[in-house]
Parts: C-alpha cells; sequence; structure tokens
C-alpha cells in the first residue's frame, strides 16, 4: 500500500464533482483517460466507473506533483488531492456533466502504471472484436461497455426488488443436473466419481421449477444461468441468463399480468421510461398470418395479406399453380410505392431468394390500373379483387410472393423488416410489446421425422384440446406465450401440465415410450402423483431484453464475458484440450473426428 491510500479517502468519484462543490479538498482516484500539456501545465481527465473530470498540474501552484505528472501515460493509475475550481471562461466543456469545474491538484500519487493498452479506449473506433475480446478488461473500461453492465445491474435489481415485492421466493436450482429439453444440445459434464456418466448443464430450471410448485414454495423465480449447445447469433450465446419465474393456482391471465407489471418495472428503473400495459395480443395464427413469423415486429405497419383465393383463379399461371399445389400467395402493401425505385425494387427478389423464394412480383397502383410484370396476365376483376383485399389506392406498391406457406411467411417476413429499416419505419427509442398466445402444441420435425413440442413437452394443451393429442396432434393449441419485443423473443412460458394422465399421453403423442419417459423424467411423472397444483410461468432472456435496452448489436456487448460465435472464449482460451491425467481420471477418451 501507498502512503496517499493509507492515509487519505476518496472523497468523491471521477462523475459528480459540479459547480457548488468549488473550493472544496478534494480526493479523486482513478486512471488517466487523456493527457494534454499546455505552455507547462498538464491536463489529465481521470477516470472511473461514474465518469471523467479533469485535473490540472500547474508548476506554480505544485512544483513537485507537475514534476512527477510529466511521467503518466494513458491508464496509469493515479491518487490525487486538490482543490476544486471553476474552469475559465470559453474552458468548460457542455458535454461533461463535470465540464464546467476542473481539480487543480496539490498532491499525486501514480499508483500503478500501464502499458500502452492495444486499442484506444476513448472513441467509437472500430476495433476489431477478437481484439477487444481477447483483452475483455480493458474493453470492458469503454463507457459504452460499462454503460451496458450498469443497465443490466440495475435491471436485475429492479426485477429481484419487484418479484420479491409480489411474493415471489428465489430458489437455486441445480447446475450438475439431468437434460432438461428445451430444443438444443446438452452440455455434458462428466462425474470422476462415477465412470462413465454424465450430468447435464440444465437448459432451462424448468423441471425443477415445476418440483418446487409440487412442494408447495407458490410463487419462485431466479436469476439463472442456462447452457444451450446451439449454433450462436448475434442474439444467442451458450450460457445465457433467464429471469426465470414460475406460479401456482394460476391462469395465463395472472401470469401475464404480473409480468406485464414486472417489464413496466425494470424499464422504469433502467431506462425510466413509461411503459403501457396492458400489452396488445396476438395469436400465434395471428401473428403468422400479418407479420409472416411469431416474433413480429409491430412497431411500423406493412402488413401481410394472403390472397390465395383470388391468385387460385387468375391468369398468372405461377400464382395458380401455386394455389393448386397447396401453396400459399402472399402480398405486402407498401403505402407511397414510389420510394422504391425501379432498382430498389429489381434487388428485391436476391434478397428473398435467402429464404427460398422463388421470385417477387410487383405491382404499382395507379388510378384505373397497375404497372406491373404480371398485369397483363390478370383479369380487372382480379385486380380490382387484390386492390380491395389489401386496400391498396393509386400510388401503393403491392408486392407479391407464391410458395409454401413456410418460403412464403419467411421471405415476405424478413422482406418487411428490411422494408421498414430502408424505408425508416422504425423510431428508435419506441418499445413495443406484444404477447404471442395460442401456440400449436406441436410441430413436425423434418430432421427427426417425428413430433416434436414446439414450446416443451411439460406445456398444458387448451383444455378443449385434450382429447385430440393422440387423434389429431396437429390441431392441439398450447397454453404457451411468448412476449416479443420489437421483433425479438424475450421470454416465453405456459401453463403447465399437472396430471400425470396428460403427461403420459403428450409424451406417447411425442413418441417418447414409456421406457424412455421413465429413464428421463419418471421423477416428474412421480412427482405429479403426489397434488401437483395448477402451475406455470415463463422465463425471460435477461440478455437479450438488456441488449434491446442499450440499443446495442450484439448480445456481447451486454454480457461482461462472452463467448464468441464460435463458442470460445479469447480471454481465458476455453475450451481447451484437457491433460491426459485428466481424461484418465474421468475415464475418457477423446477420439480425434
Ligand atoms: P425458452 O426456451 O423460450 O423457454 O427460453 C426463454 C427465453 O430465453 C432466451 N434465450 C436465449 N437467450 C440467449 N441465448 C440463448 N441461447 C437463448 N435461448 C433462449 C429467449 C427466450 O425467450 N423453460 C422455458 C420457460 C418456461 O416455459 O417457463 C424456457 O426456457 O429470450
Ligand atoms: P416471369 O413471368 O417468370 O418473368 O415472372 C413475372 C414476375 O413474377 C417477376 O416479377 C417474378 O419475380 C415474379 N415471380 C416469379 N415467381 C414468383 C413467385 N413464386 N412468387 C412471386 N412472384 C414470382
Amino acid at each position: 500500500m501507498t502512503d496517499f491510500i493509507t492515509k487519505q479517502r476518496r472523497t468523491h468519484n471521477c462523475g459528480e464533482l459540479r459547480v457548488s462543490n468549488v473550493g472544496q479538498t478534494v480526493v479523486l482516484m482513478g486512471w488517466a483517460h487523456r493527457r494534454r500539456d499546455h505552455g507547462g501545465v498538464i491536463f489529465v481527465d481521470l477516470r472511473d466507473r461514474e465518469g471523467l473530470t479533469q485535473i490540472v498540474f500547474n508548476p506554480e501552484v505544485a512544483p513537485e506533483a507537475h514534476r512527477k505528472a510529466h511521467s503518466i501515460r494513458s491508464e496509469y493509475v493515479l491518487a490525487v488531492r486538490g482543490t476544486l475550481k471553476r474552469r475559465l471562461e470559453g474552458m468548460t466543456n457542455p458535454s461533461l456533466p463535470t465540464g464546467e469545474v476542473e481539480l487543480m491538484v496539490e498532491e499525486l500519487e501514480i499508483l500503478n502504471e500501464s502499458k500502452t493498452p492495444p486499442f484506444v479506449l476513448d472513441t467509437e473506433a472500430d476495433i476489431s472484436e477478437s481484439i477487444r475480446l481477447k483483452y475483455r478488461y480493458l474493453d470492458l473500461r469503454r463507457e459504452q461497455l460499462q454503460r451496458n453492465l450498469v443497465l443490466r445491474s440495475k435491471v436485475a435489481e429492479a426485477a429481484r426488488n419487484y418479484l420479491s415485492g409480489a411474493g415471489f421466493l428465489e430458489v437455486e436450482t441445480p447446475f450438475l443436473t439431468k437434460s432438461t429439453p428445451e430444443g438444443a444440445r446438452d452440455f455434458l459434464v462428466p462425474s470422476r466419481i462415477n465412470p462413465g456418466m454424465f450430468y447435464a448443464l440444465p437448459q432451462s430450471p424448468q423441471l425443477f421449477k415445476q418440483l418446487l410448485m409440487i412442494s408447495g414454495f407458490d410463487r419462485y423465480y431466479q436469476i439463472v444461468k442456462c447452457f444451450r449447445d446451439e449454433d450462436l447469433r448475434a442474439d444467442r450465446q451458450p450460457e445465457f441468463t433467464q429471469i426465470d419465474i414460475e406460479m401456482s393456482f394460476v391462469t395465463e391471465e395472472d401470469v401475464l399480468g404480473v409480468m406485464e407489471g414486472l417489464m413496466a418495472e425494470i424499464f422504469k428503473k433502467g431506462l425510466d421510461i413509461d411503459i403501457t400495459t396492458p400489452f396488445p395480443r396476438l395469436t400465434w395464427e395471428d401473428a403468422v398470418e400479418r407479420y409472416g413469423r411469431d416474433n413480429p415486429d409491430i412497431r411500423f405497419d406493412l402488413e401481410l395479406r394472403d390472397i390465395t383465393d383470388i391468385a387460385a383463379g387468375c391468369g398468372f399461371k405461377v400464382f395458380a399453380e401455386t394455389a393448386a399445389a397447396g401453396g400459399i400467395v402472399k402480398a405486402m402493401k407498401v403505402e407511397n410505392g414510389k420510394r422504391l425505385s425501379r432498382k430498389d425494387l429489381d434487388e428485391l427478389p436476391g434478397y428473398v431468394s435467402e429464404f427460398g423464394a422463388k421470385g417477387l412480383a410487383w405491382a404499382r397502383v395507379n388510378e384505373g390500373d397497375w404497372t406491373s410484370p404480371i398485369y397483363k396476365f390478370l383479369d380487372p376483376r382480379d385486380v380490382t379483387a387484390i386492390n380491395k383485399k389489401l386496400e391498396a389506392n393509386p400510388g401503393d406498391l403491392i408486392l407479391f410472393a407464391a410458395d409454401t406457406p413456410s418460403v412464403v411467411n419467411e421471405a415476405l417476413g424478413n422482406l418487411r423488416m428490411r422494408l421498414a429499416q430502408r424505408l425508416g419505419l422504425i423510431e428508435p427509442g419506441n418499445y413495443s410489446f406484444v404477447w404471442i398466445t395460442d401456440f400449436p402444441m406441436f410441430e413436425y420435425s423434418e430432421a427427426e421425422g417425428r413430433l416434436v413440442a414446439l414450446h416443451h413437452p411439460f406445456t398444458s394443451p387448451l383444455p378443449e384440446d385434450i382429447p385430440l393429442v393422440d387423434k389429431d396432434p396437429a390441431k392441439v393449441r398450447a397454453r404457451a406465450y411468448d412476449l416479443v419485443l420489437n421483433g425479438s423473443e424475450i421470454g416465453g412460458g405456459s401453463i403447465r401440465i399437472h396430471r400425470s394422465d396428460v403427461q403420459k399421453k403428450v409424451f406417447s403423442t411425442l413418441k417418447i415410450g414409456d421406457d424412455e419417459a421413465r429413464s428421463k423424467f419418471g421423477f416428474l411423472l412421480d412427482a405429479l402423483e403426489y397434488g401437483a397444483p395448477p402451475h406455470g410461468g415463463i422465463a425471460f432472456g435477461l440478455d437479450r431484453i438488456i441488449m434491446l435496452m442499450a440499443r446495442a448489436e450484439s448480445i456481447r456487448d451486454v454480457i461482461a464475458f462472452p463467448k464468441t460465435q464460435k463458442g470460445t472464449c479469447l480471454l481465458t482460451d476455453a475450451p481447451s484440450p484437457a491433460t491426459p491425467e485428466q481424461l484418465m481420471e474421468l475415464s475418457l477418451k477423446v477420439v480425434k473426428g
């Protein structure tokens, strides 16, 4: 310990000094952000988590401190004592909260030196992400990342306070556990004392939170790491954090109501934004019909309309043949269509082809006719019918896709987002929530050649659909709901199955045999036989919520120590090989692929 730090305490942080503090003796500690020399006087911006304060070394005021200040370089760690002064007229910095004052240093202690950082910390410069991740501890000194993590901490605190105020108990659930299916691969952990046996890291605490309801805890929450071995994207990480919630004796209305309150609270505490509740709701079917996807961004219109009925009998072969083959034709109206030039239109088929679409027809609506490559194939009656269905007026542009439902929805759903960005229809800072309800219970997996649960197999079917579970599973709707914010799924949950007979029926529809169900979920099936209350819950993706609140481009910018797209940590070099001794102890052998 240096003398300075043992004898003197910090009186302030680097972000809080104002004109009202002028004349006070102040002790600050922090990092040298920037140093400037002006005719013998040395200025340093001293930085800590709270901000920057200009400190001044004047040879006439403190010759010793001034002499030492010559050796200060970027990122040196300093402790200073001095008197706070008002800056001279014309020398103030209105962009800095401390910009009207400066500290006239009387005593300086250099607490530590620093090598020259591999990248500058004081600009928004375009630094390669791999360098940033390798030196993450330096990257985290940058204002943007500091702000993101401060926001993250505030939001987690607000969530805890809100939930504990609403009677929820925080209970921890195990990480070394058995597989919890959420649609991804498991991370496995070998057991040394049980050779050849593996724990799975939880994809979510789903089964444990249900068991806690069966145990009578009534309302549970946990801010918890989940682990999923899946292909990574800009909004996915292999380990991520959920705000995980479960409630007993509830219906959808109870869960959605409490969760809207939670969202309002975290936006108020995190961003001081008032959110309007209740949130609008869309059934899954309506969402797909109108927006082409189940995570629609509803900040702008550009809705899709199904025109298969008109297309089926029309003279444009592509449309008629698609309809005859069981496909669909959908159209999207762009008001004031001249905002898209002919060149723009020519680029669109290339864009939608990324989603498998074979073409993208267009029509400019005029008084009485269309300008369109497909106009000549259409009967005026069809043109009128399409105009009517889309409520299209002269000046509007209509875009069409014909294909299988999944290709059309994906192509137009993505095109909708792209056009909204291109046409500036999205107002930054606008937060638009929507609940998606009534999901299908099952979907067919081509890869597995069987039905899989769209949400997870513990989700309750709608009571009136329970008889369909074995008869016509494709028609079964689930008591599941997702919360979507600005086109991102930020949470999902459901009312659960609380009867073992229904749970068994669902497993059997999923072709999970009795033996498999027993070995994977026997403990749940048993527990359901001992007085399971009706229960339901939800889990929010905390990282995604913070990403949207911070308007960050990548989920990595709201996580202190994230993984790359390849699942690696460039800072610690994880994952890394195990030593032969470790492998031996674990009874493992690595077979190179
Ligand atoms: P689900 O699988 O929908 O539900 O997950 C809930 C939320 O977690 C977030 N999320 C992720 N965030 C970052 N990286 C990932 N790899 C990732 N995967 C999911 C999403 C998602 O909405 N047990 C159920 C919840 C329940 O039924 O109560 C579950 O885990 O924002
Ligand atoms: P063609 O007669 O093939 O030149 O197509 C006329 C217009 O229809 C072009 O603008 C194509 O992009 C468009 N088109 C072709 N196939 C499809 C399709 N499956 N869905 C929507 N438009 C299509």
